[in-house]
């Protein structure tokens, strides 16, 4: 008989969580003003609203933080760290920053000016936020495929090519960058081709436009091409990135996903142009420019869980138990967005709460309903986080409205998948009964989704 798979490392440390009763639950979430972020964590069972900063750093990892040195310029931890960027992408300056969202702005205060507009795929909200923040406007050009939640696209979150093209024929002038999201979250963990990152980079050098990738889920996206894309099969992940680098100019990371650390980012680039810049952005928004907002030992850390995160075993051990949840939501016919992305199933909420009117936001009424059904925080990516249009304050509904459960790196096991899923099929099985929403009561400006507050529509 075949083995079955199993997970390619064993356990060293756990920490106990424990379900609450309903009755708890309907209290919690209601001082939470219907809104997860507000919750306590102590206040959820299975915590899937992010994969990013949550992953089980490894032995190696944890042995590495002992080596960190706090030196405040030219730390050795700095160079581990930046070696092995270098190595992975072929970038050889490099720029820590405390998160992702912090190397957005350290470079877009370099780079984006008022009126600008930065095509790409499906910018994620804190990449939109830092374009829009700057009065400037982020023009999505994903493949329509991606609209449509049931149809298998393997490489559903490329750029549409074609659109890029006409885009730029006719505003080059106002383009200060393109910028391609790998994996694509906004689309549903979805990966972009390498034929696709050959593609754009073309067309943007026929524009004399420098590519930059976001890169905060580049590995899952290697881990797809190599199992996908024909031609590389028998390529190590580590060549896979080299590869898909090679089509930048420059990289803005979240480490907190890919890297497997608490807390961390960085810049990578070969453009000496934007290198300078942004280090006089860095030592005011972030710090020195070899520790920029990171310790040494988190510096440590992030460089062996690169390299341990850019191996097959470790890819497929994760993604494999994406595809494991997406499995058993098959077997109950719940509609998400396919195939299965590399950290997250994106469950389509308008397709399990047909009642609910998109002015109710039916992805944030399903993220309650699985809160109250079993202690399970998954995270709306909807029509709440996609904000109002900037010029006409109008809500955007012209996008999907997905609950999304991401699946933290190495910390649960498939029976935790298995209650994640049959508590959802139980919502499911009374979705006729839920046919109304909520109401905002109170929203912030600019990525209203974290502090907005909700109550149920009546
Ligand atoms: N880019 C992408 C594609 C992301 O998914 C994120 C964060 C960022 C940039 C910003 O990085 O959080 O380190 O500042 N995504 C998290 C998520 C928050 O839950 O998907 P950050």
């Amino acid at each position: 008989m075949k083995l079955p798979y199993a997970e390619s490392y064993k356990i060293k440390m756990v920490e106990p969580i424990k379900l609450s009763t309903l009755e708890e639950r309907k209290k919690w979430i209601k001082e939470a003003h219907y809104n997860v972020f507000q919750l306590k964590a102590e206040q959820v069972y299975i915590d899937l609203i992010t994969d990013s900063g949550t992953g089980a750093m490894s032995d190696r990892q944890w042995s590495a933080m002992m080596l960190g040195d706090e030196s405040y310029a030219g730390a050795t931890s700095f160079f581990k760290m930046k070696d092995m960027i270098s190595n992975i992408t072929g970038f050889k300056y490099v720029i820590p920053t405390h998160q992702g969202r912090a190397a957005e702005n350290v470079l877009f205060s370099c780079l984006i000016k008022e009126g600008d507009c930065i095509p790409g795929n499906s910018h994620f909200d804190t990449t939109k936020g830092h374009i829009e923040s700057r009065k400037a406007f982020a023009i999505d050009l994903t493949i329509d495929e991606a609209k449509n939640t049931q149809l298998e696209v393997p490489f559903k979150g490329n750029v549409d090519v074609n659109k890029l093209e006409k885009y730029l024929s006719e505003n080059a002038d106002k383009v200060p960058f393109v910028i391609v999201t790998i994996t694509n979250n906004t689309a549903g963990g979805q990966p972009v081709s390498m034929e696709n990152m050959r593609e754009v980079h073309k067309i943007a050098k026929k524009y004399n436009k420098p590519l930059l990738f976001d890169s905060a889920r580049f590995a899952e996206n290697a881990y797809f091409i190599k199992v996908r894309e024909k031609g590389y099969e028998n390529k190590t992940i580590k060549e896979i990135c080299r590869e898909m680098f090679s089509f930048a100019d420059g990289m803005t990371m979240s480490a907190k996903k890919d890297a497997i650390v608490n807390m961390g980012g960085f810049i990578a680039t070969n453009m000496e142009e934007w290198y300078e810049a942004a280090k006089l952005k860095t030592i005011v928004f972030e710090g020195y420019v070899t520790y920029g907002g990171m310790s040494g030992r988190d510096m440590n850390a992030l460089a062996v869980g690169l390299d341990e995160n850019t191996e097959f075993e470790n890819l497929e051990t994760r993604i494999k138990q994406v595809e494991y949840l997406a499995q058993r939501l098959d077997e109950f016919g719940i509609p998400y967005q396919r195939p299965a992305g590399g950290h997250a199933i994106f469950v389509d909420a308008p397709k399990v709460l047909t009642h609910v009117p998109k002015e109710e936001f039916p992805a944030q009424t399903l993220t309650v309903e699985l809160y109250l059904e079993a202690g399970i925080r998954g995270c709306e990516i909807g029509y709440l986080l996609a904000d109002r249009d900037p010029v006409t304050r109008e809500n955007r509904f012209n996008g999907l409205d997905l609950l999304r459960l991401a699946i933290p790196r190495r910390v649960y096991t498939n029976n935790h998948m298995d209650v994640v899923a049959v508590a959802l099929k139980n919502v499911y099985d009374r979705r006729e009964t839920i046919t109304r929403g909520v109401n905002i009561t109170w929203e912030a400006e600019l990525m209203r989704h974290f502090t907005v507050k909700l109550e149920p529509a009546k």
